[in-house]
Parts: structure tokens; C-alpha cells; sequence
């Protein structure tokens, strides 16, 4: 064993009955406390509510979450529990304050990421780290298995189950190294260039901004630019009947969040991916945000029923410190006329902080920023937005997430940061 992998042990151990303590003490508290106000505090959704807490989703949305999860998110009761992420602090004795300012969250994540996630400012992610960092031999045989020549004979049973034995701990991290020749999408005063340069130059899509930096909504307000035909009949029609059977299987209870009831389909390994067409509207955006189509996810493409809808939610969910770092913009396109003949229609998407509507129009689309035109490294706070449900008809869109680095890459070399960093 070597001796990083033994301290990573070692800090886990002690982090965790540290933590244990204090988290005994607190639900002691609580548990006297909820006695005295309230009998029953239970999460009523035992499945999920645990997941979605260490999440952040009980400050996201607490309106849900309390009527939903109250006991994971301590929310029985006068007292609020404090965040599971109480238990994120640095190593004592690693000195992380001092190697975080030397940039070594970056030069070194494999150790820094994990010893140091206060100071490597990771707590927001810590269990997607301890999944994605984190190398432990689950058997007591492993190095006997080793020894017998297992690691070869049965190499995905091995990687998952002795990687440390195995020494597989370098190349699963590995698998979420940033690849070389990844320059930035955006760098400061980028978002705010490309686009003015889309105000200028793309007149075939008649291009209007709903908010800018210096209108209505002040000088420190975001881009938000509506354009119009963007995605033709043709398009639409590819990326809405490649994914007709795969809507379908979501509908089998594939609940995927407390605050989305709309139906999904990843344009990915699948006929979707793999049209022509999708595939050219993939390179107009990459054109038109002078981004590259590997640094995209997967389209998402969504059908809302009438009275579905996505609450007020932000689109940035990725640590600086992936591979991918952070999503930048959302690409969002409308596929259908929604509502047509009514007098209001509804399945527009809604900007929450800044009071604009963007209408749910076929080949209609919608660009927007989810991190700081002046400081790219830091969310934009005012793209808080939602999909509103349609009245009267079906809703379908596609939506895209760009990142500020190689998203494809890292995904398809199983990086597990970027799956579970999904959704
Ligand atoms: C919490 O309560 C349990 C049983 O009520 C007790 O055994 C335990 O010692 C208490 N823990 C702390 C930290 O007070
Ligand atoms: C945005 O870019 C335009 C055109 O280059 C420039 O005139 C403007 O001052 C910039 N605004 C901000 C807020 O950087
Ligand atoms: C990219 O945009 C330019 C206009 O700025 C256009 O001439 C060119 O055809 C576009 N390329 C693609 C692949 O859409």
C-alpha cells in the first residue's frame, strides 16, 4: 500500500467518527426537540431524501424538500440541523490553506480534492468525490487474489472491488484528469464578446437580447439572447421522433428529481446521437458560442405533458475543479408551437431574477450564461430560471449544457465526476 493511499485511509477513518460525534450530539438534540413539537418527523421519500440533501436540494428548494424530506434536511422541529456538509473540513497538519493558495487543488487533485476540501473550496461535492477519488479495497483476500493472478484474469471485477491491491488507483483518477489541449470556452469579458458578436453577426436569427449588461435590468445584468429560427422543421422532427421509445421507458417511474416532472430522453448511444441532423445543429452551436462540440453534453431532449413544468432551478453543477469545469452556457431550444390558439400560452421558460419570459416557439431558441461574464470561476446569480408548465399541449424541447473545458472526453473515458455531476 502506498503511503498516500494509507493516509487517505487513515483521514477518512478519523474524519468520519469525528464527524459521527457531532452528529450524534446534534440528532439527540433534534430528536428531543421534535418529541416536544411534532410526533412524526419522518422523510417521505426514504429512497432519495438523503441523496438530495447531501445534494444541497434543502436549500435549493425548500419548499419541497420540507414538506418532502424533513428529516434529512433537519428540518423537524424549532432546529434546523446544520448541513451534511458540516463534516467537510481540511486534514489537520497538511498545511491546505497554504498548498490551495500554491494552486495544488488543481496540480495535485487527487490528494488535495479529498485531505483538503474545505480549502480546495469542494464541500459542495464531497460524496461525488469520495465516489470519484476515493481507492479501497472492499476484501480481505485482495492481495491474495492479487497474488493468484486475478488482477488480470478478472480485471472489472478487480478495478472495482481491489483496485488498491491492483494498483488501479492512478488510472481511475487519471480517467478525470483534464485532457491536454482543452483551452477555456470563455475567460473574463468572453460571454459578454461572443455575444455582442452574435448580436451583430447572426442576423438569419434575428437575434434579441431579453436582459444585457447595461438595460433594464443594470449594469451588472446577464445575456439572455432569444433567437429566432434557429432549429428547422427538419431538426426538430430528428431530435423528437429518435427519441420517441426512450420518453416512453422514463415514463416507468424514472422520478428524477423533486422539483421536475417532465420526461427526458440523452441524445447519446442511441439513434438520436447518432442523425445526421442533431448532429449538425450541434456544430451551430458550437459555431455560434465559439465553444467545440466535445465540450457539450449530450442534448437532453424533454417533453412536458400540460401542467408539467421545472421549478426555478440554476444550471451550474459542475466544481471548477472537474475535468469539464464548469457549465457556462445553456443552449435551449424549442421543438414545438406550444399552446397554440390560447390566449396566454404557457411553456415558456421563465427568468426568475430578471422578470423576462422567453415563449415556447418551434425553432425558437434561448442563450444564456450560468457563470460571471468579469469572473467566469463564480456562478452568474441571475439565470435562476424555470420551465413553465403548458396549458394545453405537449411541450418538446432540447436543451444543451456547455462547459468551459472537454466534457466528451473525460465522460467517455468513464470519469465518474461527470456522471454523477449529470442531471
Ligand atoms: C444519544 O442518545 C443515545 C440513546 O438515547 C445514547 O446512547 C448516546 O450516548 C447519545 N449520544 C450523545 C452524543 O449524547
Ligand atoms: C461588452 O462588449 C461591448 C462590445 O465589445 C462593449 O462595448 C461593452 O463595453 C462590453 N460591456 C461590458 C459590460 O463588458
Ligand atoms: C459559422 O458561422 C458563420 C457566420 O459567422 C457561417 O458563415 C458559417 O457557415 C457557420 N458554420 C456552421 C458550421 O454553421
Amino acid at each position: 500500500m502506498s503511503p498516500a493511499v494509507l493516509l487517505l485511509l487513515l483521514t477518512s477513518v478519523g474524519g468520519a467518527s469525528a464527524f459521527g460525534r457531532l452528529f450524534n450530539n446534534l440528532f439527540n438534540r433534534t430528536a428531543s426537540i421534535t418529541s416536544a413539537f411534532s410526533s412524526t418527523c419522518v422523510d417521505g421519500n426514504l429512497e432519495n431524501c438523503k441523496m438530495w440533501a447531501e445534494d444541497g436540494e434543502c436549500e435549493k428548494n425548500p419548499a419541497y424538500m420540507r414538506e418532502s424530506c424533513k428529516r434529512s434536511c433537519g428540518m423537524c422541529g424549532g432546529f434546523k440541523k446544520p448541513n451534511v456538509r458540516i463534516g467537510c473540513n481540511d486534514e489537520e497538519g497538511y498545511e491546505c490553506e497554504q498548498r490551495a493558495a500554491k494552486g495544488e487543488c488543481h496540480s495535485n487533485k487527487g490528494e488535495m480534492l479529498i485531505r483538503c476540501m474545505k480549502s480546495c473550496d469542494a464541500c459542495r461535492w464531497k460524496s461525488l468525490l469520495q465516489d470519484a477519488l476515493g481507492c479501497e479495497d472492499k476484501h480481505n483476500s485482495c492481495v491474495m487474489w492479487k497474488d493468484n493472478g486475478e488482477c488480470t484474469r478478472n480485471p472489472g471485477y478487480m478495478m472495482d472491488n481491489c483496485p488498491v491491491a491492483c494498483e488501479k488507483c492512478a488510472s481511475k483518477r487519471a480517467s478525470c484528469d483534464r485532457p491536454p489541449n482543452t483551452p477555456p470556452t470563455v475567460l473574463p469579458g468572453d460571454i459578454n464578446r461572443t455575444m455582442t458578436r452574435i448580436w451583430h453577426e447572426f442576423p438569419q436569427y434575428d437575434p434579441k437580447p431579453l436582459s444585457w449588461p447595461g438595460g433594464p435590468h443594470g449594469p451588472n445584468a446577464p445575456w439572455v439572447m432569444s433567437l429566432r429560427n434557429f432549429v428547422s422543421d427538419e431538426e426538430a422532427e430528428a431530435f423528437t421522433s429518435t427519441c420517441k421509445q426512450h420518453f416512453d421507458r422514463s415514463l416507468a417511474g424514472d422520478q428524477l428529481s423533486p422539483v421536475r416532472t417532465s420526461y427526458q430522453c440523452w441524445c447519446s448511444g442511441n439513434e438520436c446521437e447518432a442523425h445526421r441532423l442533431t448532429q449538425i445543429v450541434a456544430e451551430r452551436i458550437a459555431n455560434v458560442t465559439r465553444s467545440q462540440v466535445r465540450y457539450m453534453e449530450p442534448f437532453q431532449i424533454l417533453k412536458y405533458e400540460p401542467g408539467q413544468f421545472y421549478k426555478v432551478h440554476h444550471d451550474q453543477n459542475s466544481g471548477l475543479f472537474t475535468p469539464q469545469g464548469a457549465r457556462v452556457y445553456t443552449f435551449f431550444m424549442y421543438l414545438n408551437d406550444v399552446d397554440e390558439g390560447q390566449e396566454e400560452p404557457g411553456g415558456g421558460t421563465h427568468f426568475a431574477d430578471l422578470g423576462v419570459v422567453m415563449p415556447a416557439r418551434k425553432g425558437h431558441a434561448v442563450l444564456w450564461p450560468s457563470v460571471m461574464d468579469a469572473e467566469p470561476d463564480r456562478d452568474e446569480p441571475m439565470t435562476n430560471h424555470e420551465g413553465l408548465p403548458p396549458k394545453a399541449s405537449v411541450k418538446y424541447a432540447s436543451n444543451v449544457w456547455i462547459h468551459n473545458y472537454d466534457y466528451r472526453t473525460p465522460a467517455n473515458a468513464n470519469c465518474l465526476l461527470t456522471h454523477r455531476n449529470t442531471h
